[in-house]
């Protein structure tokens, strides 16, 4: 099992342990597809966010990760407000690592897909090396380290996807579904990587799924989401076995809600 309970809700306690504050937050294209009034996102913990296809998870991750900006709304990193097209919001992106659902990597070994970041990022040849080098061993990818990105399974492109995310050290890592069409040896093992790099490299995670199994493994607090609208966020004992509405307990058992 994956770290749970003690040390995530002794850690939670500290308020000045927020990364991201999302205050009054919409996004809206023809009509409003997200609001948020109040979301923190603690330091070190791991977040599930889930509900219905269009419910607006990937929309809030992206506001998360200052892809998308939202319509209204202030949202703080540490505290402080961020603006909008402000030149501080690449460097704030540039703390977070993002891995989608279809995987991109370049067509190059696995070991320049995992440095790219890192080069980018300004960090010397033997930073590069000794942090590539170290990474693959700790997510058991070594081995492929000389392969070309286009020869791997899926799921093998998608451990290293998380790798290259991580390179650079993170406060936040973003993931969307990461683990959909994979079979159930790569989902555990990504699974456990995400949990590792939470525990050893304190690294705060986001995770949207469809499978409320998974953040029930994964999760510390998981934030269900329907139509928009967080309609419950809460430790993942909670929402999964005692939820305050009726509609997240019609979700997390499986069934269709309208
Ligand atoms: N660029 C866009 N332009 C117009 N509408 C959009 C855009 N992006 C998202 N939407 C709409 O916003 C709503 C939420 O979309 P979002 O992708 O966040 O849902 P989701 O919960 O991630 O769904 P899924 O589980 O299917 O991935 C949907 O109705 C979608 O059509
Ligand atoms: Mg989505």
């Amino acid at each position: 099992m994956f770290r749970k309970g003690g040390d995530a809700i002794n850690r939670q306690s500290h308020q000045n342990n927020v990364i991201v504050k999302l205050e009054n937050i919409n996004k809206e294209y023809d009509q409003e597809v997200l609001r948020v009034d109040n979301l923190e996102l603690q330091k070190g913990l791991i977040y599930g966010i889930i509900g219905p296809s269009g419910a607006g998870k990937s929309t809030l991750l992206r506001i998360i990760n200052l892809l998308t900006p939202p319509s209204q709304g202030v949202y703080y990193f540490h505290g402080q407000p961020v603006s909008k097209g402000s030149r501080e919001l690449t460097n704030l992106q540039r703390k977070m690592g993002l891995v989608f659902q279809k995987t991109l990597l370049f067509s190059d070994s696995v070991w320049n897909n995992v440095a790219y970041g890192l080069r980018a990022r300004g960090y010397n040849r033997e930073e590069v090396n000794e942090r590539v080098d170290s990474l693959l061993d700790q997510v058991g990818l070594r081995d492929l380290a000389k392969r070309r990105a286009d020869t791997l399974s899926g799921g093998e492109a998608q451990r290293v996807a998380i790798a290259r995310s991580v390179a650079f050290d993170p406060e936040l890592l973003l993931l969307d579904e990461p683990t959909a069409n994979l079979d159930p040896l790569n989902i555990e093992l990504i699974e456990e990587m995400i949990a590792t790099l939470n525990r050893e490299k304190d690294i705060t995670v986001v995770i949207v799924t469809h499978n409320v199994f998974q953040a029930r493994r994964i999760a510390d607090q998981v934030i269900f989401i329907e139509k928009g609208r967080i309609v419950e966020m809460g430790s993942a004992e909670k929402i999964f076995t005692n939820p305050e509405h009726e509609k997240t307990r019609l979700y997390v058992e499986g069934k269709v809600i309208s």
